[in-house]
C-alpha cells in the first residue's frame, strides 16, 4: 500500500541534483511502491530512445541500461513518448512490446506499466517502465486510485529529473565557457590595422627570427610590454624563460641584485646565494622595461655583460657564460638622454641594434574603432554582459580624442563605460567630459565650447557659404575661458606648451588661468 511507504519521496525527488543518482533513487522508489524488482527509465535523444537507468535486470547480461531503440521501431517506450499517456502492456503479447532485449533473460516481463515523463509545457522527454516478472503479473497494483497517485509522483519526478539534467547541462556549459574565457585571456591578441602599426608588426616578425637586441620605443600605453612578449613568443626562444625587469620602480642596489645576483655573504644580509635574472633567463629573453631610468653604474655593468656575454654575480670570483636575448623598452627619448649624458652612448648603441617604434594611438586613428570593439567584446565576455554598442556620434568623438594614455587609456575607458552605462548603446552624453567633441562640452556657464583643434566647429555654415560666426551668445569671459581650456587640453595640460600656443609667456598664461578660475 502507498501508506506503508517508509520512504520520504519528497526528499528522494528534491534533494539530489545529480541526474544519475536521482534517477536511480526515483526508480527504486517506484519499484518499492509497486513492490516489484524490475524497471527502467528512457530518455529521448534525437531519433532514439536511450535507457539511462535500469534496475532488477539479470546482472551478468544487463543489456538494457545504455541500450537504445530507434524511434521508428515498434516499442512501448515509443508509444508512450508519442501518446503522452500511461499504459499497461502484457509482455510478449502486446504488439508494441520490443522483445529483442528479453531474448536472453530468464525472467520475462509479464506486465509492464509505463508512464510518460512530462515537462511543465507538456513535452514528453522520457518514459519510466515498472515491470512485473511474476507469473501472470499478479504483483502490480492496478487499482485506479492507486495508479492516479502513482502518476502524480511520476509527474513530480519527471520535473525533478529534468531540472537535474538541465542543471548538469548548465554546469557543463559554464565549464566550457570558463575554459574558452581562460583561453581568450591567455592568448596575446594584438589589434591594429593601420599602416604604421602593421609596419611595426612586420618588424616584430622579422626581428623574432634573429637574436639581436631590440629597443622598443613609444609613449606610455602603446603596447611595449605586449609586443616584447609577442616577440619572445614568436622567436626560437619561446619555450625558454621570458623574464621581465622594470628598471625604474626599484632602488639601484635592489635592481643590481635582481639582475646580476650575488654570492652568500657578499654583503650584510646576503644570507644565501641569489641567482640574478640575467642568469635565470638563460636560453630565453630578458625584457628590461623603462631602461632609460637605469643608473649610470648599472648601465656600465649591463654593458659589460652584453659585451662579454658573461656575468659575475656580486661577491663571486668566477664568471658564468650566459645566452640571453635582450629586449629593452623606454618611453623616454634616449637620444636626448645620451646628449645629456644621463645614458651611456655605447650602451645605447648596443641595445638599439633593432629599433622598434610603436606609434601613439592619435597617429593611427583608424585603429580606435577596432580597439574599442575588441575591448568591449573581451570585457563583456568577462563580465557576462551583452556587448554594448557605441553610437556613431560618440564614436566620432572618441576617434577625435587624443588618447594621451594610448591603448591603456582606451582599455580603461571601455571598463569605465561598461560599468557606468546602463543601456546597450553608448551615446555622447555617456562620455566623460574630456572625451567629448569640444562642440559637445559644457562650459561652467552652460555655453558650449566652440573650438576643435584651433578652428571654430560644430556650427552650421550660412547659405552664402561663409562660416557662421560661432561665438554668438558668449560673453567675453566665457570665450576667454574656453580658449584657455582648449589650449590646455590640446597640450595635455602642459602649461608651458599651452602658453607657447597662445603666444604668451608661462607666467602671464598662469595668471590668466588663475583669474579665470581654471586649475590644473
Ligand atoms: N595593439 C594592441 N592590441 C590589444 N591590446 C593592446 C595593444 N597594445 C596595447 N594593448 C594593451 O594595452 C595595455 C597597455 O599596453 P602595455 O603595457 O604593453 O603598454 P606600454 O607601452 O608597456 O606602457 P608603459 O609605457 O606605461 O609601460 C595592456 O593591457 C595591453 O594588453
Ligand atoms: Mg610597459
Amino acid at each position: 500500500m502507498m501508506n506503508d511507504l517508509d520512504y520520504n519521496f519528497y526528499r528522494v525527488l528534491f534533494e539530489d541534483l545529480d541526474p544519475a543518482r536521482l534517477m536511480k533513487r526515483f526508480l527504486e522508489l517506484l519499484l518499492k511502491i509497486q513492490n516489484v524488482e524490475r524497471g527502467s527509465i528512457w530518455i529521448r535523444e534525437k531519433d532514439h530512445f536511450v535507457c539511462v537507468e535500469s534496475l532488477g535486470g539479470p546482472s551478468q547480461i544487463d543489456i538494457i541500461k545504455g541500450a537504445s531503440i530507434h524511434a521508428d521501431e515498434k516499442s512501448i517506450v515509443g508509444w508512450v513518448m508519442e501518446n503522452g499517456r500511461m499504459t499497461i502492456a502484457e509482455g510478449g503479447k502486446d504488439p508494441r512490446h520490443f522483445k529483442a532485449f528479453e531474448k536472453h533473460m530468464q525472467l520475462k516481463s509479464a506486465l509492464i506499466l509505463a508512464f510518460p515523463l512530462i515537462l511543465r509545457d507538456g513535452q514528453v522527454y522520457g518514459v519510466v517502465q515498472i515491470v512485473d516478472t511474476s507469473a501472470g503479473g499478479s504483483r502490480l497494483n492496478l487499482d485506479d486510485h492507486y495508479l492516479r497517485i502513482l502518476k502524480s509522483i511520476v509527474d513530480m519526478g519527471a520535473i525533478a529529473i529534468n531540472n537535474a539534467l538541465q542543471h548538469t547541462d548548465q554546469i557543463a556549459r559554464n565549464r566550457k565557457l570558463e575554459q574558452t574565457l581562460r583561453e581568450i585571456r591567455n592568448r596575446i591578441q594584438i589589434i591594429g590595422q593601420s599602416a604604421s602599426f602593421l609596419e611595426a608588426m612586420k618588424k616584430v616578425r622579422d626581428y623574432a627570427r634573429t637574436d639581436f637586441p631590440v629597443l622598443i620605443t613609444g609613449e606610455s600605453g602603446t603596447g611595449k610590454d605586449l609586443v616584447a612578449m609577442a616577440l619572445h613568443n614568436l622567436s626560437s626562444r619561446k619555450d625558454k624563460p621570458f623574464v621581465v625587469q622594470n628598471c625604474s620602480a626599484i632602488p639601484e642596489t635592489l635592481l643590481e641584485s635582481e639582475l646580476f645576483g650575488y654570492k652568500k655573504g657578499a654583503f650584510t644580509g646576503a644570507s644565501d646565494d641569489k641567482t640574478g635574472l640575467l642568469m635565470a633567463a638563460t636560453g630565453g629573453t630578458v625584457f628590461l622595461d623603462e631602461i632609460g631610468d637605469m643608473s649610470r653604474l648599472l648601465q656600465s655593468r649591463l654593458l659589460r655583460v652584453i659585451q662579454n656575454k658573461e656575468i659575475k654575480p656580486l661577491g663571486e670570483s668566477n664568471t658564468h657564460k650566459i645566452d640571453i636575448r635582450i629586449i629593452s623598452a623606454t618611453n623616454k627619448n634616449l637620444n636626448e638622454a645620451v646628449k645629456e649624458k644621463t645614458f651611456r652612448e655605447d650602451l645605447y648603441y648596443r641595445l638599439n641594434v633593432l629599433p622598434l617604434h610603436l606609434p601613439p594611438l592619435r597617429e593611427r586613428k583608424n585603429d580606435i574603432p577596432l580597439l574599442l570593439k575588441y575591448f568591449i567584446k573581451r570585457e563583456s565576455l568577462e563580465l557576462g554582459h551583452f556587448q554594448k554598442r557605441i553610437s556613431d556620434e560618440a564614436l566620432s568623438c572618441l576617434v577625435d580624442y587624443r588618447w594621451p594614455g594610448n591603448i591603456r587609456e582606451l582599455e580603461n575607458f571601455v571598463k569605465y563605460i561598461l560599468s557606468t552605462v546602463d543601456g546597450d548603446m553608448v551615446g555622447v552624453t555617456d562620455l566623460p567630459d574630456n572625451y567629448k567633441h569640444p562642440a559637445h562640452r559644457q562650459l561652467p556657464g552652460g555655453e558650449s565650447l566652440p573650438f576643435a583643434d584651433g578652428a571654430p566647429s560644430g556650427q552650421p555654415a550660412d547659405p552664402a557659404g561663409r562660416p557662421d560666426f560661432p561665438f554668438t551668445g558668449l560673453t567675453w569671459e566665457a570665450l576667454d575661458k574656453a580658449y584657455v581650456r582648449h589650449l590646455l587640453e590640446k597640450n595635455n595640460w602642459v602649461v608651458t606648451r599651452a602658453a607657447r600656443d597662445a603666444g604668451m609667456n608661462r607666467s602671464t598664461f598662469d595668471s590668466r588661468m588663475k583669474k579665470l578660475g581654471i586649475r590644473k
